[in-house]
């Protein structure tokens, strides 16, 4: 595996804040409410929904549903990128039958604590989660056949970084399905002079032809953005591409 390059001081700095931010949620569960709500409006089937315990529910931040359409997924690696409560990672073990191990990876590591909880709480022993930083990830090239996210690549310092990592870890005919947000023009003033903006998800929204070009440069074919849904001033979308 190549040394990755250190981060910048501006990069420790992004995440530290990012780590504190979701750290703290996941420790005083303060969500932002309504996570079971937002759940069922996205997609996610509410019977489902229903049968997890109140605050596993609410303890989702993701910004769509990434498994829309996909009704029997077949993959033995899965790796959820920046997986916070593990909700992606319970939904695919739960209901996708042809679905093998998963590790959900986080920054936080009290988030990963929760997502484990959540795991060993529901029995899904095949679930195991890490704390790490998904643009640096410590896993072998070619460890995964599927590799999901839902509203963290825009959290990522460098949206190619990330893309080339998640390319290296897929085998060949690997997938990526995430969910995420792209822009189409200039973000607001209010929110490019906010200093909070980036950790809170908003200031890292890249242009949606930026997105695309990120995914061709880290070798993807075929990828799509689809199912573009108003969020905020932004779009949250279907992102979708295979390793060749
Ligand atoms: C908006 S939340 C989404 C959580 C989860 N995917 C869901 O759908 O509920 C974003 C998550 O990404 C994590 N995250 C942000 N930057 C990350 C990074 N560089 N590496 C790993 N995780 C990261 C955060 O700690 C947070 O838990």
């Amino acid at each position: 595996m190549a040394e990755p390059e250190p981060p910048s001081d501006w990069e420790r700095e992004l995440k530290r804040q990012i780590g504190r931010r979701y750290g703290a949620m996941a420790r005083d569960a303060a969500f932002p409410p309504g996570g079971g709500d937002k759940m069922r409006a996205a997609g996610y089937p509410g019977d489902w929904v229903n049968g997890l315990p109140d605050e596993m529910a609410a303890s989702y931040s993701g910004c769509g549903f990434p498994f829309a359409g996909l009704d029997a997924l077949i993959a033995r690696r899965v790796v959820d990128l920046g997986c916070g409560a593990g909700l992606d990672a319970l939904y695919l073990a739960g209901r996708h039958v042809g679905i093998g191990m998963i590790l959900g990876i986080d920054l936080a590591p009290d988030m990963v604590a929760r997502a484990a909880a959540a795991a060993a709480r529901m029995s899904e022993p095949k679930i195991k989660f890490m704390a790490s930083d998904l643009e640096r990830l410590p896993l072998e090239s070619g460890s995964a056949d599927l590799v999901v996210a839902n509203a963290s690549l825009n959290l990522a310092a460098d949206k190619g970084r990330a893309l080339d990592e998640i390319f290296r870890i897929l085998e060949p005919g690997g997938r990526l399905i995430a969910r995420d947000l792209v822009r189409a023009g200039p973000l607001p003033a209010e929110i490019l002079t906010d200093p909070q903006s980036y950790n809170t998800s908003l200031g890292g929204v890249p242009e949606e032809s930026d997105m695309l070009d990120a995914l061709a440069s880290a070798g993807f074919h075929g990828a799509t953005i689809q199912d573009h849904t108003e969020f905020s001033v932004v779009y949250s979308v279907a992102i979708r591409a295979e390793k060749p």
